[in-house]
């Protein structure tokens, strides 16, 4: 040993020196890739920017109408070149959709395409049947309207399809479109209004081009980057405006890159409003950062008539990922837009002292908080499906779900891990992008069940090396605070993305206060497209408590769904477990969807029989939303769920119920 350190200082110096120099080789590496790899120093601003259609529609019978229509296309963006593309109502993405809040709608979208695709209204307060998520399927050639009230504040928002798996390749060719809403507020808000004029919407995307012209999706780092920037779905693009105050809209309409936004001459302006509507005052800055699906609008002073380059600079490190300097994805160097002013015809708006007000939603009203881990560990692999939670029996067949998370992150949760997780837990458990709490987006599962008229604290937890754009749909959330500092500036906004770099907590709060359906849920997902599509993505159910509930409470009890008392195996299911358990004082809840159960049968039963034609008791516990199935939920006497099965055959195993039963700690 003692020879071993002797040589030891020796051996060290030559090796460090080289490492510093690999360091510093690779530092520089790093720093010209930043500039090389996601810049587009050569443009020379020679087109026109396109300014998307706007569309009002028509009111037939006290109801604003529109059409969407999305088919296939074809564009020049590169000169001389035709790209094959898709787009709504057009070759490339869709008109702005003008609403007003309090208005009546019905959105009808046709799809022209030759494969599924959906149409959410990115941000709207909606009923989830009207949502567009992979729920609300259009198939090619049919339509689908969309119906409700528009209940929210003035906001720039966004459609987009939502097909599962397929997102961000409609998106991608060109599928979106913006969607804006006014109220009382902006209407009398003395901002820039005047559409294309003072008042620009600009969709921002990036996009890598084959040298015949055609759209390349290709994955760099699990996710579609381009090098070339289209604004409204203009290449190398120019705007004359006069040189006065002019409103931007923004969207980052891209499947992955986010933008560090400001003017190339680093000029001052104002964030005037977030994803979800004003801010409450002008906020004076120089950069603005936009990941996926988020949007902002600016206030431009422009009055001293010189051009100007929308960009987005390098980010400073603040999103804290190393591999966007190698490979092109980061915020990059990349000129958006040459601004070119004019002379001016009318005056300049002032900046208004104040937008909106914004109440701070309290902490303290908050029901409930719920993790949400971001590319955490997996939790056992895909196969949660499968009859993974019953124990000693396997093979059943069917398709059930391992492990239900049950209402409200309940932490009963322990038991079904333990049982549900044979076979690739912790490991990387097969396919799919960075899991939300451990798992990948299942169609069939339901993973939180939130009450109506409730507000949540949402934690978002990034475990992951890079950024994730975080969406809600159906609200719009308060950012509480990041890594326990209040939040600030932008942050006090509406949301309904908000980027969590990574290691980074962010808590958000919500108030969840219309639309409860106990059978169709809503998303959360990662909004970079590809992530998205690869099961970074949950569902919730929004409810409202079933009647009965009382039934559950101050004793254990067994809630078991069946598809009805006129089923031979379902009715056998129920009469087995009326009788054992009974006997073993267990109380027994039965739900069926019959509104008329035959009354015989139902006589011959000691338990008590729910008939839940709205689906209401499902809902509640997170099950059979996609129509009819078996259920059997076990639950302790505080009414928490300890253990769940559910497949396309009735759980007929009483007695390992009942020995579970048996061992709950407060029995
Ligand atoms: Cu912008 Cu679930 O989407
Ligand atoms: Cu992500
Ligand atoms: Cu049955």
């Amino acid at each position: 040993m003692p020879a071993d350190t002797a040589i030891r200082p020796r051996r060290l110096k030559p090796i460090t020196i080289e490492l510093l120099i690999i360091v510093l080789l690779s530092g520089a590496t790093c720093y010209w890739l930043m500039f090389i790899r996601a810049t587009n120093s050569g443009l020379t601003f020679e087109n026109k920017l396109l300014i998307p259609n706007q569309l009002f529609g028509t009111v037939v019978d006290g109801r604003r109408q529109f059409h969407l229509t999305v088919a296939e296309g074809s564009r020049e963006f590169l000169p001389g070149k035709q790209t094959p593309t898709a787009g709504v109502n057009g070759p490339f993405l869709g008109p702005t959709v003008r609403l007003h809040r309090g208005e009546d709608v019905d959105l009808t979208v046709q799809n022209n395409l030759d494969e599924i695709t959906t149409m959410h209204w990115h941000g709207m307060h909606v009923p989830a049947r009207m949502d567009g998520t992979p729920h609300q399927k259009i198939e090619p050639g049919e339509s689908w309207t969309a119906s409700f009230q528009v209940n929210q504040q003035a906001a720039p928002l966004w459609y987009h399809p939502h097909p599962h798996g397929t997102t961000g390749r409609q998106v991608y060719r060109g599928v979106a479109g913006l969607m804006w809403i006014d109220d009382n507020n902006s209407d009398a808000l003395a901002l820039p209004k005047t559409y294309g004029v003072d008042d620009i919407p600009l969709v921002l995307q990036d996009r890598l081009f084959d040298n015949d012209g055609a759209f390349r999706f290709v994955r760099n780092q699990g996710a579609v980057f381009g090098n070339t920037m289209l604004i409204n779905g203009t290449y190398n693009p120019f705007l004359q405006v006069e040189s006065r105050r002019i409103r931007f809209r923004l969207l980052n309409g891209s499947n992955a890159r986010i933008y560090y936004i400001g003017f190339d001459d680093s000029r001052v302006f104002h964030q005037i409003a977030t994803d979800g509507g004003f801010l409450e005052t002008p906020l004076q800055t120089n950069r603005v950062i936009l990941a996926p699906g988020e949007r902002a609008e600016i206030l431009v002073d422009l009055s001293d008539g010189t051009e100007v380059v929308l960009k987005s600079y390098p980010e400073a490190g603040f999103l804290r990922t190393i591999t966007s300097f190698f490979w092109g994805i980061g915020t990059g160097n990349l000129q958006l837009l040459k601004i070119v002013p004019q002379p001016a015809k009318r005056a300049s708006h002032a900046l208004p002292d104040r937008l909106n007000t914004i109440p701070r939603i309290d902490a303290s009203h908050a029901a409930k908080t719920r993790p949400m881990v971001l590319a955490g560990p997996r939790q056992g692999g895909r196969g949660g499906r499968g009859q993974g939670v019953q124990g000693g029996r396997g093979g059943r067949g069917g398709r059930g779900q391992g492990v239900q998370s049950g209402r409200g992150g309940r932490r009963g949760q322990g038991v079904q891990d333990g049982q549900g997780g044979r076979g690739g837990r912790g490991g990387r458990g097969g396919r799919g992008g960075p899991p939300i709490n451990g798992k990948i987006m299942d169609m069939a599962r339901i993973d939180e069940v939130v009450r109506l008229g409730d507000i949540e604290i949402w934690e978002v937890h990034n475990r992951g090396g890079q950024p994730h754009p975080f969406h809600v749909h159906l609200v719009q959330f308060q950012i509480i605070d990041r890594n326990g500092q209040p939040a600030t500036g932008a942050d006090l906004g509406w949301k309904d993305t908000v980027l969590v770099p990574p290691g980074d907590l962010v808590r958000i709060i919500m108030p969840f206060e219309r639309y409860a359906d106990p059978q169709v849920p809503y998303m959360y997902h990662c909004h970079i497209m590809e992530h998205e599509d690869n099961g970074m993505m949950g569902q919730f159910l929004v409810v409202e408590e079933p009647e009965q509930l009382s039934l559950i409470t101050g004793k254990t009890t067994v809630v078991t769904f069946i598809t009805g008392v006129q089923c031979e195996h379902c009715y056998e299911h129920a009469r087995l477990f009326d009788e054992v358990l009974q006997e073993n004082d267990i109380n027994l809840v039965i739900i069926t969807p019959e509104s008329e159960p035959d009354q015989e049968r139902v006589a011959a039963l000691s338990s008590s029989l729910i008939s839940d034609t709205a689906g209401k008791w499902a809902g509640w516990f997170g099950m059979a939303h996609t129509g009819p199935a078996h259920g059997t939920i076990l639950l302790d006497a505080t009414g928490e769920i300890v253990w769940t099965s559910t497949g396309s055959e009735p759980y007929m195993d009483v007695h390992n119920l009942v020995n579970r039963a048996k061992n709950l700690p407060d029995r």
